[in-house]
């Protein structure tokens, strides 16, 4: 029987996860879900915000459903280590080796007004995929020191790294639009001469995606110039981090924006790319489509199962065009429902 660990956290979390957790029932019912406490709901619990039976569970698991962690109440544990992202997040994607991080940027038409672009440039809507390298590069290449008056930060890729990340871009690519954009600073740096060569490598084993490459801040520009040139971007950590924020902001609407992190095989964490929103948890008010939309990707990406994953993401559609609106996607004078109310 396929598995999902579902761990709700802290805020809203509880409350996005348990409408996306009965979407999930109602589509794919065969799956069996646990759920488990992370972040400062468990710390609170047990006094660490990743339990091991936490962790157990998510490797004894498929995939895993994620809420979101953190909150006032935990910034002031006086142990960094033991705050919610810290202690949490991190962690978990080091224990579970994602390696690679989805994020999908897509406007509804029926929510255009929401974004920051203008009308002709979302005509018959926005879809993009940035897929963003996750443990490699300048976060975590060393040396990194600091003596106050010289600072140095190191960018370290190896072949197998770039390779297995080219690899969820181009097969990512095949499920979509069949283009895959390669993004990287080859002109100047190291790193991005070795990336660039081994995309071209990974290339030949996909002859049906069609293949480019740009320069970072070229890249940045057309994102903002003519966002529909894109279907899938594959990028390493630092660029992918600036760019898949860049990407999400286009639709202007953080509660729409689900987000899949992969590990080897099919293993993978969907979580919505919003924080937990403690200014309105509690109130039976968040958007749940971020997280309903993550189950669509876990449905995807984990499991194959691309007609039901389709089925989710067309009812998401479907309401938006039928006018719903959570507060956060509503403009001034629309009618709104709560959290419950939208997904069911
Ligand atoms: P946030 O994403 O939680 O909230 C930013 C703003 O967007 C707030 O006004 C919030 O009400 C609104 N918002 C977010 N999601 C929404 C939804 N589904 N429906 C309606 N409105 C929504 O980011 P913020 O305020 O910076 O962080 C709050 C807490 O969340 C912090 O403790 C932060 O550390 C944590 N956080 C956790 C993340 C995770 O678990 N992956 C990611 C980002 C932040
Ligand atoms: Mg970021």
């Amino acid at each position: 029987m396929p598995k999902v660990a579902v761990l709700p956290g802290d805020g809203i979390g509880p409350e996005i996860v348990a409408e996306a957790v009965r979407v999930l029932r109602v589509v794919a019912p065969d799956i069996e879900l646990t759920e488990a406490l992370v972040g400062g709901a468990a710390y609170d619990a047990t006094g660490h915000p990743l339990p091991p039976e936490t962790l157990e569970l998510c490797k004894a698991s498929d995939a895993v459903l994620l809420g979101a962690v953190g909150g006032p109440k935990w910034d002031v544990i006086p142990d960094p280590n033991l705050r919610p992202e810290r202690g949490a997040l991190l962690p978990l994607r080091k224990h579970l080796g994602l390696y690679a991080n989805l994020r999908p940027a897509i406007c509804y038409p029926a929510l255009a007004a929401a974004s920051s672009l203008k009308p002709e440039l979302l005509e018959g809507g926005l879809d993009v995929l940035v897929v963003r390298e996750l443990t490699g590069g300048m976060y975590f290449g060393l040396p990194k020191e600091n003596d106050g008056n010289r600072a140095v930060d190191t960018c370290v890729y190896t072949k197998d790294e770039i390779v297995r990340i080219a690899h969820v871009g181009f097969q990512a690519a095949q499920k979509r639009g069949k283009k895959l954009c390669s993004v990287d600073k080859q002109n100047v740096l190291m790193t991005s001469v070795l990336w660039r060569a081994t995309v071209e490598e990974v290339a030949k084993e996909y002859p049906d995606v069609q293949l480019s490459h740009l320069l970072v801040d070229n890249a940045a520009m057309q994102l903002v110039r003519w966002p529909k040139q894109f279907d899938v971007i594959v990028t390493e950590n630092l660029f992918g981090d600036i760019l898949s924020d860049q990407a999400a902001m286009l639709t202007g609407s953080l509660g729409m924006l689900p987000s899949a992190s992969l590990g080897t095989g099919t293993f993978g964490l969907y979580e919505p790319c919003h924080g937990s929103a403690p200014d309105i948890a509690g109130k039976g008010i968040a958007n749940p489509l971020a997280t309903i939309l993550s189950v669509a990707m876990l449905l995807r990406y984990s499991f194959g199962r691309e007609t039901e994953a389709k089925r989710i993401e067309t009812a998401v559609e479907a309401v938006l065009g039928a006018g719903l609106r959570t507060p956060d996607i509503a403009q001034s004078g629309e009618a709104t429902v709560g959290t419950i109310a939208m997904a069911d």
